[in-house]
């Protein structure tokens, strides 16, 4: 039989830390023996996306490319990490419902902004951001619509990225998507 396949669905500010739990949680799934694939936003706007600015119609278009490619994947089994800002939340929904509720897991990488804007190679963007450089910057002076209950709600900025990371292995224990046993070994 097949093993189920699933998508991790990440969404949170810029800086917010979702490319680093997804590389752990990336390392940690294929160790348990999953086939593993990210769809990343920064790297999906320099092939896929390639092209796409950030207007609501812009970012819709990129985050349901992703969620196509995602479904794509995941109906043959594999692990998909998703990592964009999503900040639109009827945008997420039309994902999920594409992927469907039992194998679509929502992942709040909740940070304040203050926080993510001292990130590692954050902080010129958030600061241009904030002279009005770069404009339509979500945080900043474009939305970011938070879930309102996200499968799993991890705060970057009290918890390290291996712990968010292990909450979302715990999860995905709990609905018996895990492939082994695997999320309470140590990393
Ligand atoms: S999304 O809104 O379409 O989901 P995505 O995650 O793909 O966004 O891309 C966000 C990344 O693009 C940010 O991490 C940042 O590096 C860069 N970026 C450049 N301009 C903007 C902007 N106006 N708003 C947000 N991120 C921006």
């Amino acid at each position: 039989m097949q093993q189920q396949g699933f998508v991790i669905w990440f969404t949170g500010l810029s800086g917010a830390g979702k490319t680093t739990i997804s590389h752990i949680l990336e390392e940690r799934l294929r160790a348990a023996g999953h086939n593993v694939e990210s769809l990343d936003g920064d790297v999906v706007r320099t092939n896929l996306s390639k092209g796409l600015g950030f207007s609501r119609e812009d970012r819709d278009t990129n985050i349901r490319r992703i969620g196509f490619v995602a479904h794509l994947l995941a109906r043959n089994g594999v692990a998909v990490i998703c990592s964009a800002i999503s900040p639109y939340r009827s945008t997420r929904a039309e994902v999920r419902s594409l992927i469907g509720d039992n194998n679509f897991i929502e992942v709040y990488a909740d940070c304040p902004i203050e926080i993510c804007a001292t990130r590692d190679g954050k902080v010129e963007m958030y600061e241009k951001a904030r002279r009005g450089e770069i404009k339509e910057f979500t945080g900043v002076s474009d939305p970011y619509e938070p879930p309102q209950q996200p499968d799993v709600h991890v705060r970057t900025n009290t918890e390290t990225a291996h712990e968010s990371a292990q909450h979302v292995l715990d999860h995905l224990a709990e609905r018996s998507l895990l492939r082994e046993p695997a999320a309470s070994r140590a990393s």
